[in-house]
């Protein structure tokens, strides 16, 4: 993958590594080809825990083998199920979740993620989150139904109040016009009333 700015992947990854450190948790909602699976496992180490979800068993081999090729297996749970299960599988807090929406590369382009799935497991992820955690979300318009996923998506994350959250969405401005975007949610709670204190003392 490569590394700089014109790199949605690369974009998300860098919001989250500030949040998943070694012996955290964290969620990968699309494992597909599990690039994003392997990211997370690294950063939390053997004594992290990964749940990595696809509805395709397909994807799931892939991620496992991808994991096994590095050693990174032994901290991820592999889950065949829609992420929007997430709340009632995982419990406790988590530090992070990536969501890489559409479809596996290279695999059935039907299988995709919906607008109506990605908004409940998108809530279901912010609920989850510790407080300072971050949700990142990586979206592609290119497909049928994309720009209507990322609509949902959108319409969602301007309902959330601004005193417990914060979110950024980044474009990458000279690219195609369906060049993937990034959108950052993070629970911010008290962490935004200190900091307006520290403001405005
Ligand atoms: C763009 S790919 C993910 C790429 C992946 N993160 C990687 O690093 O290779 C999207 C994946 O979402 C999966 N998917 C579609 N609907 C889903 C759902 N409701 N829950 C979980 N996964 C889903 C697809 O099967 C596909 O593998």
């Amino acid at each position: 993958m490569t590394k700089g700015l014109g790199n949605a992947v690369h974009l998300a990854h860098m919001f989250i590594s500030e949040v998943v450190k070694r012996g955290g948790t964290a969620v990968d909602a699309t494992a597909g080809n599990g690039n994003d699976t392997l990211f997370l496992a690294r950063l939390v180490e053997a004594e992290g825990r990964i749940y990595a979800f696809d509805i395709q068993k397909k994807a799931l081999i892939k991620t496992r083998e991808l994991l096994e090729r590095y050693g990174a297996a032994k901290q991820v749970t592999l889950i065949n199920s829609g992420h929007e299960e997430m709340e009632s599988l995982i419990s406790g807090n988590v530090d992070a979740v990536i969501f890489n929406l559409g479809y596996l590369p290279g695999g059935d382009h039907s299988l995709v993620t919906k607008p109506d799935t990605s908004v409940v497991s998108l809530e279901s992820a912010i609920r989850l989150l510790r407080l300072g955690g971050r949700v990142a979300l990586v979206i592609y318009t290119g497909h049928p139904g994309g720009s209507e996923e990322r609509d949902a998506v959108e319409q969602f994350i301007y309902g959330l109040d601004r005193a417990n959250y914060n979110v950024i969405k980044i474009n990458i401005l000279n690219r195609a016009k369906h060049a993937p975007m990034v959108i950052i949610v993070e629970k911010a709670g008290a962490l935004n009333e200190s900091q307006a204190a520290a403001q405005n003392p």
